[in-house]
């Protein structure tokens, strides 16, 4: 190949590889904007007062409006974000459809009570800092396989700089290895 070749070649590349991301994903706005830092600051709030768990161990996940109400039956603020809180879902008793950054596809098995209470992993260890988080960022899915950007990352390579950029399958079996969890195909699938 000679040089031109070569240097053409390699900037297709680089702006597929640089292009691509751009072209996969969509974004989509959340429903509401939530403010995790306001929470925790004005309302002194802790992860567990949303995000607890059942007697029976299972996860709570993303709270439903009702737990919002006994602050939010009026607006406390001024934010057009609180308004459509009161307006739109507590007065007339609706739920919130969030879109779900870290959920996984179907087929994948992960429950919070084992990684959360047994094994005493940080929520900030697979979700940085979204929970101090003052604003959301739009929610991107894979076109092809309309997974959530989050699972595999800034990068189609996958990886980032910090282990919450991604949660790829070698993402769970690496840590899983780190700490000698052995694991099985259908320990993770059904
Ligand atoms: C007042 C209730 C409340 C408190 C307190 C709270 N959260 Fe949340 N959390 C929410 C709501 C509502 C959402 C949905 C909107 C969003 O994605 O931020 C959410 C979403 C999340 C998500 C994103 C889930 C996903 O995949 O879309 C994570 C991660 C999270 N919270 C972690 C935390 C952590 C960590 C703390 C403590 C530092 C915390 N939250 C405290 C209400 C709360
Ligand atoms: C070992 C990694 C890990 C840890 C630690 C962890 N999470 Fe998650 N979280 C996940 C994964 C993976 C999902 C997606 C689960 C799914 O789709 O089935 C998720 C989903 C969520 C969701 C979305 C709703 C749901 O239930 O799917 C919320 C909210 C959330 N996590 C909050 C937290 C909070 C708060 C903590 C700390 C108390 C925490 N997580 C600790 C990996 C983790
Ligand atoms: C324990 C009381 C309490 C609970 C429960 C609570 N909030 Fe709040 N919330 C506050 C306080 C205090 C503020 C700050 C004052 C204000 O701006 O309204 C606030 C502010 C907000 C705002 C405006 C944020 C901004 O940027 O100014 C939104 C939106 C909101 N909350 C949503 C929710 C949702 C959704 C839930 C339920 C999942 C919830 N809150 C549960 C106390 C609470
Ligand atoms: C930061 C480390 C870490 C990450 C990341 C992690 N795990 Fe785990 N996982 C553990 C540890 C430690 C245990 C053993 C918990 C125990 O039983 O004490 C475990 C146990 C499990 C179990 C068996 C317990 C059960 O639920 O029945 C499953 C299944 C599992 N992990 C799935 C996943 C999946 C899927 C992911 C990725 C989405 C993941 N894990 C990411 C550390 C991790
Ligand atoms: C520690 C948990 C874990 C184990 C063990 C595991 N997987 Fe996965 N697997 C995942 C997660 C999480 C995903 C979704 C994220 C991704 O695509 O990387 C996934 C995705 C896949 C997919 C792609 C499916 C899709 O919907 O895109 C296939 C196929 C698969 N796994 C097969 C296997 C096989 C075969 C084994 C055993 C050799 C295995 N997995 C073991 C967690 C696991």
């Amino acid at each position: 190949m000679n040089r031109t070749a070569f240097v053409g070649v390699a900037a297709g590349l680089a702006l597929g590889w640089l292009g691509l991301p751009a072209l996969l994903y969509v974004r989509q706005a959340q429903p509401l904007d939530f403010n995790h830092a306001v929470h925790a600051e004005q309302a002194g709030m802790s992860c567990a007062d949303c995000h607890g768990f059942a007697a029976d161990g299972s996860f709570g996940g993303i709270p439903p409006t009702s737990s919002c109400t006994a602050c939010h039956a009026e607006a406390l603020g001024e934010s057009a974000a609180e308004l459509q809180l009161v307006e739109q879902y507590v007065v007339p008793e609706r739920e919130i459809p969030w879109l779900v950054y870290f959920r996984q596809p179907q087929n994948v098995l992960f429950s919070h009570a084992a990684h959360v209470v047994l094994a005493e992993i940080e929520c900030r260890r697979c979700h940085g800092d979204h929970g101090l988080s003052t604003t959301l960022p739009p929610y991107e899915y894979n076109r092809i396989s309309t997974y959530s950007r989050r699972i595999w990352g800034p990068r189609i390579a996958g990886g980032g700089a910090d282990p919450w950029d991604s949660m790829k399958m070698s993402d769970c079996s690496g840590c899983h290895a780190e700490r000698g969890v052995t694991d099985s195909c259908l320990m993770c699938h059904r």
